[in-house]
């Protein structure tokens, strides 16, 4: 998904070269991977225990209360037919869809007992039994004895009064009807515009048809779809014909698709509406873009639309494959889950992901376009021609997809250097998480993934960015060539590695969490340590490796590249790394691997050296990753607080926006846990006083801010310079975006650049009240059907400093009419950022929990964020025991894909008090002496 991969065993991979030729990376990707899969079976069951599952799994024997399939039936084609009505039965109220559904398959041992998964189906009954049973080859089909739904494992269960047997084909025939329900999963509708879609992954398919719902259980599918006259029909196949038809008397379209590919259940579509499209070709390959038609008529599907072909063009060199199918359809749909979903064939999208307008849209906007349409095209290859074979190997699927996704935004976007921006995106992003001990590998054994909320569960942090992060690190050490070419095993010897390349990977995919390097250039010493943020907490996950990796170090030797090394074991000594007075050392360069680094005393002294007097010395991810493992090696109490402090001081002269952006995210846990403290304002004057000159900076390139600089990266650090000059309280900043706004709510014109809108609206709305606010939520709702825009407005209206304004926003979240299901989480994490909002946001979810999880789904993909969105600036006792008890409270209700957020939170709760502890008075001392130095 916005954000599948087989290959576990040689047998598969043979047949997949056989079958799609030469997939060089997936091919290069699957050796490395079914390597490490073979050394993992090969591990005694102690060494690779990992979590437990979340859920106790059923005490029973039956088939039928285990989750995963039999491997006794294999699926060959599917004819579905679907009949979505957007209309509610006026008896009942409910909207449904009506369905039939043909599925041949084969039998590949001897079963008296039919499986096959449904979920919240009811179907029509043929001489009392649920379904139809016939054959397709010279036996005869066994009658069904009895037949029911199995809610719990979600499965059609028919146990027969004979045998199928072993190489004959059946054909299984059913009739039955679903709801149409708000609730973004399986085939749904929308809540406000007339439309009928689907998400089918993970396990959603079978919401919407019986069907043998598991990746690797591909088949062909005909898929026919009823729908009223003046809608328009989509699904994976293109469109073969559309005929009238009249049908319980109604007159309806029928629309029936070309056979799809062989492939998974996950990645089907079906979408009924009425929506516009705009489109082009490529080398024979049909190109579309669907959008409401208001968004197709504003162009807004142009952008998407003049990337597409490019980013196709460039993977399909990248894989050396040709785009598989004749279409791709590319839609925007107003209610949807995750960010995307890469349906083969019909990608669905978030407006935001899909859609731009100058006129909304900032840059910020555009690249996520760019990014996120590079990420779901490059699963049309990696996960959907190649797919896994069970959801514990989604990192692979996800993690590649998240690394390349640069890659193809990178050839769409080439002026914007958009590949550094992984530093800040994934690594830093997920290092926050991987670096607790409540962490997770890579990759999960096949057994510990059953139900479908550990599946909903792998869709976290560590599969994408992690995964991405660790292939960035293979992909440099191999070389972008070798990787993309793809490595026949014996060339791994001329690479020069250490060890084998699978000895490698697996000390980074089979133990969770990295390393913190230490150099010490004195003596020439390097040694690595499995980094905790929480030097006290208890890693009770056992790893294979005893948390020791292989890594490549590249360095510098005072700002010139030295031949890489590779640390192999706990400590060596490198003469090479031995620095006399005025050298110094700066490893991981450019942050290709997936470790932190730290020094000793001097050439950390010599490292703030350099930054204050020539920080371009230093490249600019590196200057970034210097503030980052500062600020975290402090949290680790592997150095002071203070000193990573220090680090910050040279920002008065720096201009570039990675390191600017990794401060900023450093100095918000500063602001989490001291702004509601005496620390709050000696920072405030001493931030004031280093973002100053870049706001200067800005005004200067910017014509007094009348314009946004060309760069993409100057563009985002003009965001930083006013965001934090006005949240420092700069007057001269806060009169400006005051000035902006008021000028918009008196003409009713609003002149402010889509780049600032997100931090004026919010800085505006701070500082105002109830006439501000008001405003704001006038023009977010007038401005709904944009959903770029609007989704500004809706974080803005989140700043407010008035309690009571927040505690009715929070209300409004639980609202479909006010804010969007697919929204309401973000919602109420935005307030929960706001340090007047986040008790109010507390106690809402609390009391809500229950509701919001009935509602909002236990399989959504928000939870884990709104549990750590809601309780990230937790420093107390208090507030720990509150936490606690919240956690034994809802025990009984569960916490779905927030199970492991919450654990994570209550850690993080713990390392916060102690932090806070231990660090106030030094923080308040070092804050005021700087505040106050000339
Ligand atoms: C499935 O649909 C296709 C196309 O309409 C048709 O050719 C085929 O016979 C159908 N198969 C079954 C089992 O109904
Ligand atoms: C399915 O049957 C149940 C129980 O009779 C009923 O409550 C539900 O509304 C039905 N669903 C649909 C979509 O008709
Ligand atoms: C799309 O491409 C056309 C032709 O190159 C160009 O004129 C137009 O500005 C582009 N639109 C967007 C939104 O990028
Ligand atoms: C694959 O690579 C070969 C050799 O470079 C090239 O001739 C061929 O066109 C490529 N195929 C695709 C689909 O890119
Ligand atoms: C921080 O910087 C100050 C002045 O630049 C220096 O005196 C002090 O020793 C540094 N502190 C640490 C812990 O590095
Ligand atoms: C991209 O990187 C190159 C080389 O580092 C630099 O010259 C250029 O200014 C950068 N572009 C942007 C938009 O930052
Ligand atoms: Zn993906």
């Amino acid at each position: 998904m916005g954000k599948g991969f087989f290959i576990s065993k040689t047998v598969g991979i043979l047949g997949i070269i056989a079958g799609v030729g030469a997939l060089a990376t997936i091919i290069a990707l699957s050796v490395v991977y079914s390597q490490e899969k073979g050394k993992n079976n090969n591990q005694n069951e102690e060494q690779t225990t990992s979590k437990p599952p979340t859920t106790t799994p059923i005490p029973s024997n039956k088939p039928w209360d285990k989750y995963r399939l039999p491997k006794n039936l294999v699926p060959e084609t599917y004819n579905v037919t679907l009949w979505p009505r957007l209309t509610p039965d006026p008896t009942t109220g409910l909207y449904t869809f009506l369905g039939s559904s043909v599925v041949d398959f084969e039998c590949v041992e001897d079963t008296d007992l039919i499986l096959i998964h449904s979920n919240k189906l009811n179907y029509t009954e043929f001489e009392n039994q649920l379904a139809r049973l016939m054959s397709v080859s010279s036996v005869e089909a066994p009658a069904i004895k009895s037949s029911w739904l199995q809610g719990v494992t979600q499965y059609l269960v028919l146990e027969l009064d004979g045998t199928l047997k072993k190489g004959h084909k059946y054909r299984l025939y059913t009739e039955f009807i679903g709801e149409l329900a708000d609730d973004l999963g399986g085939f749904y509708r929308m809540y406000i515009v007339v439309m009928a879609t689907t998400q089918m992954q993970p396990t959603d398919a079978r919401k919407s048809f019986p069907c043998f719902d598991e990746p690797a259980m591909k088949a062909y599918f005909f898929i026919t779809l009823i729908h009223d006259r003046g809608t328009t029909a989509l699904s994976n196949g293109k469109d073969i014909e559309t005929t009238e038809i009249n049908h319980d008397g109604q007159d309806l379209l029928k629309t029936v698709f070309e056979r799809t590919e062989k492939m998974s259940t996950y990645l089907l579509a079906f979408i009924v509406s009425d929506y516009d499209s705009i489109g082009n070709s490529i080398d024979g390959v049909e190109i579309r873009i669907f959008a409401r038609r208001s968004a197709i008529a504003a162009g807004q599907g142009q952008y998407a639309l003049n990337k597409t072909g490019p980013i196709l063009k460039f993977f399909e060199q990248y894989y050396n494959a040709t785009y598989p199918l004749p279409k791709s359809d590319q839609i925007a749909i107003p209610d949807f889950n995750a960010g995307a979903m890469e349906n083969w064939g019909l990608i669905t999208y978030r407006e935001t992901a899909l859609l731009y307008d100058e006129a909304f849209s900032s840059n910020s906007n555009k690249e996520k376009i760019a990014t996120i349409i590079a990420h779901e095209l490059a699963h049309m290859w990696f996960g959907n021609l190649v797919t896994l074979r069970w959801w514990n190997d989604l990192w692979l699927n996800e993690g590649f997809a998240s690394y390349v996704e640069y890659l193809g935004a990178n050839n769409a976007e080439p002026e914007w250097n958009v590949t550094d921006l992984i530093v800040l995106g994934d690594i830093h992003r997920v290092f926050a998480i991987d670096a607790l001990a409540s962490s997770h590998p890579l990759s999960s054994k096949e057994e510990d993934i059953q139900t479908p909320a550990q599946i909903s569960e792998l869709f976290d942090a560590i599969s994408y960015s992690k995964g991405a992060s660790v292939l960035r690190m293979l992909s440099d050490f191999l070389t972008e060539d070798v990787f993309q070419l793809g490595l026949r095993a014996a060339d791994s010897s001329k690479l020069e590695l250490p060890d084998t390349l699978d000895n490698i990977m697996n000390t980074w995919v089979l133990q969770m969490g990295f390393p913190v390097v230490t150099i010490n250039t004195g003596t020439g010493s390097v040694s690595q340590q499995h980094f905790l943020l929480d030097p006290e907490a208890v890693v009770t996950t056992p790893s294979p490796f005893n948390y020791q990796w292989i890594i490549p170090i590249k360095w510098m030797m005072t700002g010139n590249m030295q031949n890489p090394l590779w640390l192999t074991s706990k400590s060596e000594t490198s003469e090479a790394m031995k620095a006399t007075q005025d050298q110094w050392v700066l490893a991981n360069v450019n942050m290709v691997g997936y470790y932190r680094v730290n020094y000793d005393d001097d050439n950390w002294a010599k490292l703030l050296d350099v930054l204050q007097s020539n920080h371009q010395l230093i490249p600019r991810i590196n200057r970034a990753q210097i503030l980052d493992d500062a600020f975290n090696l402090a949290r680790a109490k592997i150095i002071s607080t203070v000193q990573a402090l220090n680090t910050t001081k040279y920002l008065s002269n720096e201009r570039d926006y990675i390191p600017w952006k990794a401060a900023l995210n450093n100095l918000d846990f500063f602001y989490l846990m001291f702004d509601r403290s005496e620390v709050y304002g000696p920072m405030q004057d001493y931030l004031v006083k280093k973002v100053s000159p870049l706001f200067e900076y800005y005004k200067q390139m910017t014509d007094n801010s009348s314009k946004v600089p060309d760069g993409h990266m100057d563009q985002y650090n003009q965001v930083n310079a006013i965001s934090l000059a006005c949240r420092t309280g700069l007057e001269e900043c806060q009169n400006l975006v005051m000035t902006w706004f008021q000028e918009w709510m008196d003409t009713d014109t609003n002149r402010i650049h889509p780049n600032l809108r997100s931090t004026v609206y919010c800085n505006a709305i701070a500082a105002g009240g109830k006439k501000e606010w008001d405003f704001a939520w006038s023009q977010f709702i007038k401005n709904d059907s944009t959903a770029i825009e609007s989704d500004k407005l809706r974080y803005a209206l989140s700043c407010t400093k008035q309690p009571w304004l927040l505690n009715r926003y929070l209300e409004y979240t639980l609202d479909p009419d006010m804010i969007r299901k697919q929204d309401a989480t973000a919602t109420i994490v935005d307030i929960a950022s706001n340090v007047v909002g986040q008790s109010l946001a507390w106690d809402f979810v609390r009391a809500r929990w229950s509701y919001i999880f009935s509602q909002y789904g236990g399989g959504s993909f928000s939870f884990s964020n709104l549990v750590n969105g809601v309780t990230k600036r937790f420093s107390t006792e208090f507030e720990l025991q509150q936490l606690k008890q919240f956690k034994a409270d809802n025990s009984d209700v569960g916490f779905g894909s927030g199970t492991l957020a919450l654990d994570q939170s209550i850690e993080r709760t713990i390392a916060n008090i102690k932090w806070v502890e231990e660090n106030k008075e030094n923080v308040l001392d070092w804050f005021t002496t700087e505040a106050n130095a000339q």
